[in-house]
């Protein structure tokens, strides 16, 4: 079965939207087609979290309800967000009345009242729907919310320009996150699931007529071969699963492809291990950075280190693994770890699946292995084995939602004082991440030494052209690529000292 309008239900209200109004912004639309002007908008690139909303999916998995998550409104488009429930910062007080003196704040508002956390009240309702999350997503089921860094950090991806974070801090601090109401309570989920439960069999075709007659048109299937058959026919249709790079660019970069696809709900959200010591990893295509996140943190700590620092808790719950390996950046925070574990990626199409090493995934400056007609379906990761060492490196301006300058990731075997197997791949030095096939091969068999690990530094600072750009000079980055071999040695021996 295929409909031509969306459905989603906004604070609990059931929304139809087809035609041009399916090709905006979710901010625009809550903002001057519902007149929800409690969500606000600044950038309008999912850097300062004043759109921050809840997006609830229903769960997968026979799951039951909506698995809420804070995302940025702004770049979140609607044809991303068919079958879900929206909460807004006017739907987490837990009032239906359109009475608003007939309302209460919730903690998270009240805190910021008490606490004096906002003066011009412009990123107010972001930072309160970002405090909202911890009280209604699972994301944060296990967070330490007493406690000033963990708050910090579900905050990072909110900017206040004129109160200070301090209050603000205060207010996330004394929120009585126990006593937000329920949303079973203020909504009949049960009631919107069954609602929508038949529509979200459904794929969905939205047709935009524009004035030049020239059609413009998003497809969000229901199934992978929905998918395969819709990509043979229009290999030219460009994939949108976060969006947080296609929108983006939408946004600010004039970005209009002709024909659009979501790959929201095709319902690979799975991380699944596919042998009993749960050494190989698969990845679908819809795992949002943040649910690898969540599963790194014991799995690879190391890796969680560099995911904990990804964009913000919005870009993270929006944005994938399978979208940050195929926007092809150099500079692409995941990919290092990818390659250094021997990843593969499965691209499927109409034809079936094949493998790729990410080794070979890359053919130059943001260009990828796919076929016409093949869309990356799962990656497959490898974990590292106990003996190895990993070591995981994000240079960048700042700790959070920064782009990196520069990024590096070793894996290093030893056997006595010797250096047994390293491998090493590096970022933001060329027009792909790149493994460091002659550095390691210079270091294999030698003493683990600093002076050893010096003329590793050197050797690969002469062997690599990276270029200037906005994020650091090639100076800086040569001097970068040599010196984190110093640091790797050093952390290395810390560690081994540690242990002893
Ligand atoms: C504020 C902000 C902060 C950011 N911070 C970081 C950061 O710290 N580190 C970092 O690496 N990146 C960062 N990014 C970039 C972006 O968030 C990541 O690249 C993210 O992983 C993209 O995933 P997505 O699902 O949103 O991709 P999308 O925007 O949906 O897609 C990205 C590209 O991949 C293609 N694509 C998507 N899914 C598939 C698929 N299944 N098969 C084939 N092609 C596909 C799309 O067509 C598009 O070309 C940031 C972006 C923003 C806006
Ligand atoms: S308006 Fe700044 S993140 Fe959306
Ligand atoms: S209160 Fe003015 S920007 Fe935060």
């Amino acid at each position: 079965m295929s409909r031509a309008n969306l459905v989603f239900y906004i604070n609990g209200k059931k929304h139809e939207v087809g035609n041009q109004a399916a090709f905006q912004p979710l901010t625009d639309y809550l903002r001057y087609g519902q007149s929800l002007c409690g969500t606000k908008v600044v950038c309008a690139e999912g850097d300062c979290g004043a759109c921050t909303v809840l997006v609830g999916r229903p769960r997968s998995n026979g799951g039951r309800g909506f698995n809420y998550v804070p995302v940025n409104g702004c770049i979140q488009y609607l044809y991303q967000i068919d079958g879900c429930h929206i909460l807004t910062v006017e739907g987490v007080t837990g009032c239906q009345s359109d009475d608003a003196a007939a309302c209460r704040l919730n903690p998270a508002q009240e805190a910021m009242v008490v606490e004096n956390g906002s003066q011009c009240g412009f990123c107010t309702p972001g930072f309160v729907m970002s405090l909202s999350a911890l009280a209604y997503c699972d994301y944060y089921k296990d967070y330490a919310s007493n406690q000033a860094d963990s708050l910090k950090s579900a905050l990072t991806g909110n900017l206040c320009r004129c109160t200070g974070y301090e209050a603000i801090v205060k207010a996330a601090l004394s929120a009585r996150y126990d006593q937000f109401q329920a949303l079973s309570q203020v909504y009949d989920e049960p009631a919107i699931l069954n609602e929508l439960a038949p529509l979200l069999l459904d794929d969905v075709h939205v047709e935009k007529d524009n004035l030049e007659g020239e059609g413009r048109q998003v497809f969000i299937p229901a199934s992978v071969s929905s998918l395969c058959a819709y990509l043979a026919e229009n290999p030219d249709a460009v994939l949108v699963s976060g969006g947080t790079d296609v929108s983006v660019n939408m946004n600010k970069r004039e970005f209009r492809p002709a024909k659009l696809v979501s790959t929201a709900r095709l319902g690979l959200d799975q991380i699944e291990e596919q042998d009993k010591d749960g050494r190989v990893l698969k990845v679908g295509a819809s795992v949002s950075l943040a649910q690898l996140e969540d599963y790194m943190k014991e799995a690879c700590p190391e890796f969680y280190k560099i995911l904990w620092v990804f964009g913000s808790p919005q870009i993270r719950h929006a944005g994938t693994l399978a979208g940050n390996i195929a926007n092809g950046s150099p500079i692409a925070d995941s990919v290092p770890f990818l390659m250094l574990a021997q990843s593969t990626v499965e691209a499927t199409s109409a034809q079936g699946a094949r493998l790729v090493p990410m080794s070979e995934f890359y053919l130059g400056y943001k260009k990828l292995a796919l076929k016409p007609g093949e869309f990356i379906s799962a990656v497959y990761i490898p974990m590292p084995v106990a003996h190895e060492i990993v070591k995981l490196y994000k240079v960048s301006r700042r700790e959070h939602l920064d782009i990196s300058s520069f990024t590096a990731a070793f894996a290093v075997q030893l056997d006595g004082g010797l250096i047994k197997h390293i491998r090493i791949v590096m970022g933001g030095m060329a027009a792909t991440v790149m493994r460091l096939g002659e550095v390691e091969n210079f270091l294999t068999g030698k003493p683990f030494k600093l002076e050893t690990f010096k003329q590793a530094g050197k050797l690969a600072s002469s062997s690599l052209e990276p270029l200037t750009d906005v994020r650091g000079s090639r100076e800086y980055r040569l001097k970068l690529a040599e010196n984190i071999f110093s640091k790797l040695y050093h952390e290395i021996e810390e560690e081994s000292l540690v242990k002893k």
